[in-house]
C-alpha cells in the first residue's frame, strides 16, 4: 500500500510565511496519518527556483540567481525542521535530476508534435507567472490576483494543450474525487469546458530557467518546469522503480489560487507525456491576518519563525488545522491562537492528562490499575471512544482535519465529564473498588486520544505517551491500536511537565 502526498514547490523569491507553513503542515499531518495506517508514504516538498520572479529578486539583491536561491533554501529547511515536517524528499527545480527529466519530457513532446513554435501576444502577470489574453483580463488586471500585467509579444513555443481537452473532460467525468473539495470542481471545469487554449511554454527573453533541449535560445516556462517535479522527484536518485510505484500521486495539496495549474495544465501535460493524472488535487483556502489580506506593503506578513519564538510548534500546528475547515478561508490572530491553546490544549486535553496522572500517583502508586467493576458510565465512555475513532478515520480520509479534531475534543470532554461524575476522590475515601475502574478508563481515554492526536501534535503526543508510561513513541504507533481496552494494567506512569502552559 503506497501513498504519495505533496505540497506545492514554494517560490524562492522571498522568505516563507504563514500561508506556506499551512499547506506544509497539512501535508505533514496527512503523511503521518497515512504512515500510522500502515501505508508506505512518500511525502514530497521543495522549492520552485526558476522564472522571472526569482531572477528579479536575485538581481535586486545584487546576486546571481543560483547564489540567491542557495541562500534561501537552508532557511526553508530550518523552518520545516522547527515545524516537525517529516518530508521524505526535498526537491529543488535546479536539481540536475529534475532538469534532465524535464528536458527528456520536452524532447518527447516536441518529437511527437505536441510542441510548436509561434508568437505569443498577450499579457503576463509576474506575481502569478501566468499568461492572459485580452478577454481574460479583469478590468485590465490579472483575473487571479488583481494586480497589473505587462504586455508581452514574443516568439515562443506552445504546448498543444487543446489536443487534450477531451481527455481532461473525461477525467473530470470519471473521477469525481479529482478536484476536492467538491465545491471547487465546477469553477475549474468552467475554465476549459468550452475551450482550452494552447499554452506558451517557453520564453526567449529570460535566462533563468531550463533551456529547451531543441532550442537553447529559449528557457522553459516556470510552471511547465515546476509541475513536473511531482514526477521527477520520485526518481531523485535514479530509482525508476520508485517512480513507477508511487506515480500517480494520491493527493497534491495546493492553495486555491494555483488549483487551475494543478487540475488543468498538469494533467494535460501528463497525458502528453503518456502518464496518468494524479488521483486528487485538494485546494485549501487563504489566511487573512486580523481581517486583512497578508501583504508586504501592509507589513502584516506573518513570519512563522516569529510565531515559533513565542509559541509551541505543536500548538501552532493544532491551531491552523483546528481553527478553519480545510478548503475555506480563515483569519489568523494571536488572540485566536491563544484561545485555542488555553481552552483546547491546556484546559481540556492537557488538564485531563495532568489530573489523571496525579490521581494514578496518589491512589494507585504510579501504576495504571486493572479495571474493577464497570457500570453504565464506563459503557458510555467506551462507546464514545469507539465513535470517536470511527469518526476520526472517516474525516481524516476526507481531509476534514477540523472535524477529526472536533471529534477528539468531544471525546476528551466526555472523559473530563466522566471524572466529575464519578468523583474518584470520594471513591478513594470510601475504599470503593470502582476507583480502579475510573483510573483505568481515564488512562485508556488518554492513550486513545493521544494516539489520534499524534499526527497533529507529534512532539507533545510523544511526551504525553511517555508520561502515560508507554514505551516507544505515540507518533510511531499503528492505527490498529486505536481500540478501546487495549491498555496494559501495571504500566508505570511518570508525570512530567505540564504539556501546554496557559498563556495570559
Ligand atoms: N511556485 C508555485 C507553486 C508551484 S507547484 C508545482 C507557487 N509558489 S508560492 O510560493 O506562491 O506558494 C504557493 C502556496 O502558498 C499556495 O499553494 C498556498 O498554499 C500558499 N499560500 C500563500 N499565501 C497564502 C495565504 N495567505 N493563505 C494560505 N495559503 C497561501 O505558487
Amino acid at each position: 500500500m503506497k501513498f504519495f502526498v505533496s505540497t506545492p514547490l514554494y517560490y524562492t523569491n522571498a522568505p516563507l510565511h504563514l500561508g506556506h507553513a499551512y499547506t506544509t503542515i497539512a501535508a505533514d499531518v496527512v503523511a503521518r496519518y497515512k504512515r500510522m495506517r500502515g501505508y508506505d508514504v512518500f511525502f514530497l516538498t521543495g522549492t520552485d527556483e526558476h522564472g522571472l520572479k526569482v531572477e528579479k529578486a536575485a538581481v535586486a539583491d545584487g546576486k546571481k540567481p543560483k547564489e540567491f536561491v542557495d541562500e534561501l533554501v537552508p532557511e526553508i529547511k530550518e523552518l520545516w525542521k522547527k515545524l516537525e515536517i517529516s518530508y521524505d524528499h526535498f526537491v529543488r527545480t535546479t536539481d540536475g535530476y529534475h532538469e534532465r527529466q524535464v528536458q527528456g519530457v520536452l524532447q518527447k513532446l516536441y518529437d511527437q508534435g505536441d510542441i510548436y513554435k509561434g508568437t505569443y501576444e498577450g499579457w503576463y502577470c509576474l506575481p502569478c507567472e501566468s499568461f492572459w489574453t485580452d478577454l481574460q483580463l479583469a478590468d485590465g488586471k490579472c483575473p487571479d490576483c488583481g494586480r497589473g500585467v505587462q504586455k508581452s509579444k514574443e516568439e515562443t513555443y506552445f504546448f498543444k494543450m487543446s489536443k487534450y481537452r477531451d481527455k481532461l473532460l473525461k477525467l473530470f467525468d470519471e473521477n469525481k474525487q479529482f478536484v476536492q473539495p467538491e465545491y471547487r470542481r465546477s469553477e475549474v471545469l468552467n475554465f476549459f469546458r468550452d475551450e482550452l487554449k494552447d499554452l506558451s511554454i517557453s520564453r526567449a527573453t529570460l535566462k533563468w530557467g531550463i533551456p529547451l533541449p531543441f532550442d537553447s535560445s529559449h528557457v522553459t516556462y516556470v510552471w511547465f518546469d515546476a509541475l513536473f517535479n511531482y514526477w521527477t522527484a520520485l526518481a531523485y536518485d535514479g530509482d525508476k522503480k520508485r517512480q513507477a510505484t508511487f506515480w500517480p500521486a494520491d493527493v497534491h495539496l495546493v492553495g486555491k489560487e494555483i488549483l487551475r495549474f494543478h487540475a488543468v495544465y498538469w494533467p494535460a501535460m501528463l497525458f502528453a507525456a503518456g502518464l496518468p493524472a494524479p488521483k486528487t488535487v485538494y485546494a485549501h483556502g487563504w489566511w487573512t491576518v486580523e481581517g486583512q489580506k497578508m501583504s508586504k506593503s501592509r507589513g502584516n506578513v506573518v513570519d512563522p519563525h516569529d510565531i515559533l519564538d513565542n509559541y509551541d510548534a505543536d500548538a501552532f500546528r493544532y491551531f491552523l488545522l483546528r481553527e478553519v475547515p480545510f478548503g475555506m478561508d480563515g483569519d489568523f490572530s494571536e488572540k485566536a491562537l491563544i484561545q485555542r491553546i488555553n481552552n483546547d490544549l491546556a484546559s481540556e486535553y492537557g488538564n485531563l492528562l495532568n489530573r489523571t496522572l496525579v490521581m494514578i500517583e496518589r491512589y494507585s502508586n504510579k501504576a495504571i490499575p486493572p479495571a474493577g467493576p464497570k457500570g453504565e458510565n464506563e459503557a458510555a465512555l467506551a462507546a464514545a471512544a469507539e465513535k470517536c475513532v470511527a469518526f476520526y478515520s472517516a474525516k481524516m480520509d476526507a481531509y476534514e482535519f477540523h472535524h477529526a479534531l472536533e471529534g477528539i475534543w468531544e471525546f476528551v470532554k466526555e472523559a473530563n465529564k466522566y471524572v466529575n461524575d464519578s468523583e474518584p476522590w470520594n471513591l478513594a475515601k470510601n475504599n470503593d473498588a470502582r476507583l480502579n475502574t475510573v483510573l483505568a478508563c481515564l488512562a485508556e481515554s488518554l492513550r486513545l486520544s493521544t494516539l489520534l492526536l499524534a499526527p497533529f501534535i507529534p512532539v507533545k503526543a510523544d511526551e504525553a505517551w511517555k508520561q502515560l508510561g508507554y514505551s516507544g513513541k505515540a507518533s510511531e504507533q499503528k492505527f490498529a491500536d486505536a481500540k478501546w481496552g487495549l491498555f496494559k494494567p501495571g504500566t508505570k506512569t511518570s508525570r512530567g511537565n505540564v504539556l501546554f502552559e496557559q498563556i495570559k
